[in-house]
């Protein structure tokens, strides 16, 4: 059977309820899953269903991510597929969505004239109105600097336990390798009510945990008004910290990313005060020397890293602590890039997302001559990331034989005997999904499993009675 008989053709004249099917893949941070889940809301308001297969599907999207070369050139194999498909079903619509999108713009119909979307970030909230335009025949490029209106549409959600809330969009840092701020524009953050709300709906359909959103969650609230008694921004992360963490239903209390510039003592202290804030901080570094970090424009030095994190394990010593960080940037050294390795060493951080430099259009360091090889950004990085997995595996050690309280997500996809879930301090972990009482542990359970067995990312164990 081929695509076009198993599914009806996105007619501009269909019934509200007879759209068709629609499929996105999304690539890059959770800011795109995010934003994927709001665009597959409207898709289904708008009567699409989710198709089965994406080579059926007759609406197409990829939310796409251009933070190194290699996420950017993942689409255009994608889409070399559909477009060929595409001759052959003239009703298929294609649209490309996120980061590269706003990066390529109209270059993006150039090459690949089959597409009847291209759409940035900041026009997520905007799928119905845009489409409505392609089915007057037109194709649509939205990349224009866009207030993102408030979120009237209800996500459509991948999990029923773990929700994200997008806290601040946009990004007004200019780290000097970074594409975000030129794809994801300028910040904005949303009102604490609005926010507020949004929890409180997902509470209200039974999610247990939230993970509140922003590129640079730091800088959340200082494009509001306000301005305390004590003379203090009003609308900073803590604050918002404390206004949304009494939400009735909710356990659990996340944030990401954390920038080291920005990061404060009141910030820590909350964390340690308010108990529906779990243990785990995602505070990228991105290397481990003064002079590296000054050509990167990051604001910080290495010591003021060291005493974020000192400060934070002695609020909360069992605290998990993940980082992200950059090898091979233009001009480092071996010496220098043996610093990031010796950070590393010494933080023992819980995990460490790894990448080699990768240059980027409309960024300065992508113009200086002192780039590396791409054997010493290969060689760097396997090295590196061995020292990673070391590191993860002696944190993960000292779960051995504890107690811990796990959120039950769901079914480990390699074993459905098993289910899944995550400590506080955001180890995966499995154990049976049978209770002794004969029941089945459910997803949004919180369970306190015993940890029996260690690996670097992730643990098992048994539920206790
Ligand atoms: N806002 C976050 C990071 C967002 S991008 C922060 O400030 O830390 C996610 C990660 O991708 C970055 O932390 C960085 O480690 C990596 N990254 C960004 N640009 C990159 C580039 N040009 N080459 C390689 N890695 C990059
Ligand atoms: Fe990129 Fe820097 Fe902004 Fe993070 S803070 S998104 S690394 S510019
Ligand atoms: Fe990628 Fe855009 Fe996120 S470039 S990392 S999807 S903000």
């Amino acid at each position: 059977m081929t695509a076009t008989q198993l599914s009806a053709p996105a007619a501009p004249t269909a019934a509200a309820d007879g759209r068709g099917s629609y499929w996105i893949t999304t690539f890059g941070c959770q800011m795109n899953k995010a934003d994927s889940e709001r665009m597959a809301g409207i898709l289904e308001s708008m009567g699409y269903r989710e198709a089965q297969a994406e080579l059926e599907a007759d609406l197409v999207l990829y939310n796409t991510c251009t933070i190194r070369d290699n996420a950017e050139q993942k689409v255009y194999s994608y889409l070399g597929r559909q477009a060929q498909r595409k001759r052959t079903n003239p009703n298929l619509t294609l649209v490309v969505a996120g980061c590269v999108a706003q990066q390529e713009g109209e270059s993006l119909l150039r090459r690949v004239p089959e597409l009847d979307l291209v759409m940035g970030p900041q026009h997520a909230n905007r799928l119905d109105v845009l489409l409505a335009q392609v089915e007057q025949g037109q194709q649509v490029v939205a990349t224009e600097e866009h207030h993102i209106l408030e979120d009237i549409t209800t996500a459509r959600r991948d999990s029923s336990i773990c929700g994200w809330v997008n806290v601040i969009y946009g990004c007004n840092e200019r780290c000097t390798y970074c594409v975000v701020p030129s794809v994801r524009g300028k910040e904005q953050s949303r009102l604490p009510e609005a926010i507020k709300l949004e929890m409180e709906g997902l509470a209200a359909q039974g999610f247990k945990e939230i993970t509140l959103l922003g590129q640079n969650i730091d800088a959340y609230g200082r494009d509001l008004p306000g301005i305390t008694p004590e003379g203090r921004r009003q609308h900073t992360l803590t604050d918002l910290l404390q206004f949304v963490h009494d939400v009735e239903g909710l356990e659990r209390i996340r944030f990401a990313t954390s920038h080291p510039r920005y990061f404060t003592e009141r910030l820590i202290d909350a964390c340690a005060d308010l108990p529906k804030v779990c243990e785990h901080f995602h505070v990228p570094f991105q290397s481990g020397d003064d002079d590296v970090l000054k050509a990167m424009a990051r604001g910080y030095t290495v010591d003021r890293y060291r005493r974020i994190i000192e400060r934070i394990r002695d609020r909360m010593p069992d605290a998990s602590i993940s980082a992200d960080v950059i090898v091979a940037f233009p001009g480092e050294t071996d010496a220098q890039y043996r610093r990031t390795l010796a950070l590393i060493d010494e933080i023992g951080f819980d995990q460490v997302n790894t990448a080699a430099y990768s240059p980027r259009p409309n960024t300065p360091a992508a113009d200086w001559p002192n780039q590396l090889s791409e054997e010493v950004k290969v060689e760097r990085l396997r090295e590196i990331n061995a020292l990673v997995e070391r590191k993860a595996r002696e944190r993960s050690a000292r779960y051995a034989g504890r107690s811990e309280q796990v959120l039950v997500e769901g079914i480990n996809p390699k074993d459905d005997s098993q289910v899944m879930g995550r400590t506080r301090t955001n180890r995966l972990t499995f154990f049976p999904a049978a209770r002794a009482d004969g029941g089945q542990w459910q997803p949004g359970d919180l369970v306190e499993v015993r940890i029996e067995e260690v690996r670097a990312f992730s643990l098992s164990g048994t539920a206790q009675p």
